[in-house]
């Protein structure tokens, strides 16, 4: 029988909180200020104190059809009561084959084969493998070289922390992957502060992948793996051009490209993938997050055709590629992914994120002005507002203004000095404006 909410404040109000080590979360914080969920539908999410909070962030920029829908319930409940699990190495199941077709459907044309694994991590640290294996296979096995970018973030991996360009996710773990460079970051408040979509500044950015190739020999050059969109770090959108001039500097040298799409995946800008949305095509895409609505974990890389039929050679009997997890692929993840695709079909949802994009610009940008409102970002149904750090406190203006919005019932999410908001597909535009104004509050009364 499911509890009802008086009955999980109680146990969560005696639970002990302290062996559990919560990921990216201040623990010490945390334990003496909980906030905990008990409950989602839709556009919402439910305290253990009983509040109803609106869900600015999509989970973490999961749940693009709002929590708990039926069909993605459903679905999942279903088949976890007709094969629970299946190994993925030497054997498969139905429901894995249709939803690569379902997600090579949505990419851009050439993309037509999907690995699965279970989370972005691990879709970035294959898709650099991949590069690897694909280079050594074509009898250039000297292309070992990846490039990132400042500010990126790709993941917890050893692979993704190396090619990612946050500090604090590298500061403690020693030389993580030889041999990687990291192009600069596109965000300057000098040259586009409260750019509405695309910043016209910054095109030449890409320009310093010739300084690198030039440095190294583009022979020792793998891939190039960026965002399209930053989102982790504070929805930094790529300037205009920029990244059709890195995709030409690749083509120019030979090396992969690959777009990180854990965030834009699936609609956040309005289109299937960003590709699509900026009109560059990349040798390889990494997914996550949404193609599952967040329910299950699941995570992929996409690849052009020739990348897969590289691998196809030697006996027919031998495996290809040494790599995969115990759960890729897995019988959940699978019907959570498909009924997933179906709604976003159905409900036509990266189209409704599209018409939702000018109604989250405008009430973002509605906050120029205020107290400490030094950037405003937006693209797609993403955004972020930048404020000026407390001196010498860096991040705890934003933090206190994150926790305002909280005891307002508004859940976002603090990156750095950002707040950032990323909300369902299904979310109302009352409901956009509704966060916008619980920033306002929280803006103000941190001033
Ligand atoms: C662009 C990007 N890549 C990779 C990841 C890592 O995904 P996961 O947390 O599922 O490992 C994230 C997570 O937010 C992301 O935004």
């Amino acid at each position: 029988m499911s509890k009802t909410a008086a009955e999980i404040t109680r146990a969560t109000a005696t639970a002990n909180l302290e062996p559990y080590w919560m990921p990216f979360t201040h623990n010490r914080y945390f334990k003496q200020h909980p906030r905990m969920l008990v409950r989602g539908e839709g556009a919402y999410v439910w305290s253990d104190d009983g509040r109803k909070l609106l869900d600015g962030l999509a989970g973490l920029w999961c749940c693009h059809a709002g929590h708990c829908h039926p069909r993605i319930v459903a679905a999942v409940q279903e088949q976890v009561a007709t094969l629970d699990y299946a190994t993925a190495f030497q054997f498969g199941h139905p429901k894995i084959f249709a939803l690569a077709e379902g997600v090579t459907r949505l990419a851009p044309p050439g993309l037509d084969h999907a690995f699965f694994v279970n989370s972005g991590s691990e879709a970035v640290d294959t898709a650099l493998k991949i590069a690897l294996a694909f280079h050594r296979m074509r009898g250039e096995g000297h292309r070992t070289r990846f490039i990132g970018r400042e500010k990126a973030y790709h993941g917890v991996g050893f692979g993704g922390i190396s090619v990612g360009g946050m500090m604090p996710n590298r500061k403690l773990f020693g030389a993580m992957l030889p041999g990687v460079d990291h192009l600069p970051h596109t965000h300057s408040l000098t040259d586009m502060a409260f750019s509405r979509g695309q910043p016209q500044w910054g095109a030449h950015l890409a320009d310093e992948l010739e300084r690198i190739v030039a440095l190294h020999d583009a022979s020792n050059i793998a891939a190039v793996i960026v965002e399209p969109m930053q989102g982790s770090v504070g929805v930094i959108v790529p300037p205009q051009d920029y990244l059709q001039r890195l995709r030409a500097i690749c083509d120019k040298h030979g090396l992969l490209l690959i777009f990180d799409e854990v965030i834009t995946g699936f609609g956040r800008l309005g289109t299937n993938f960003a590709a699509q949305r900026f009109n560059v095509v990349p040798d390889m895409i990494t997914f996550a997050k949404g193609v599952t609505n967040g329910v299950v974990p699941m995570g992929g890389v996409l690849v052009r055709k020739d990348i897969y039929d590289t691998f196809m050679t030697g006996p027919e009997h031998a495996v290809e590629f040494f790599h995969g997890y115990t759960y890729s692929g897995h019988p959940l993840a699978a019907a959570a992914g498909l009924a997933t695709l179906d709604v976003y079909e159905q409900e036509e949802l990266f189209a409704r994120a599209s018409r939702l994009e000018s109604v989250l610009e405008d009430a973002v940008h509605s906050l120029k002005g205020l107290p400490n409102v030094v950037d405003i970002r937006n693209i797609g149904l993403a955004a972020a507002v930048e404020l000026a750090p407390l001196e010498g406190k860096p991040g705890v203006r934003a933090m206190n203004a994150f926790l305002r919005c909280w005891d307002d019932g508004v859940l976002l999410r603090q990156s750095g000095e950002a707040l950032v908001v990323a909300p369902p597909f299904i979310t109302r535009e009352l409901e956009i404006e509704k966060i916008v104004e619980a920033m306002r509050k929280a803006i103000l009364a941190v001033a």
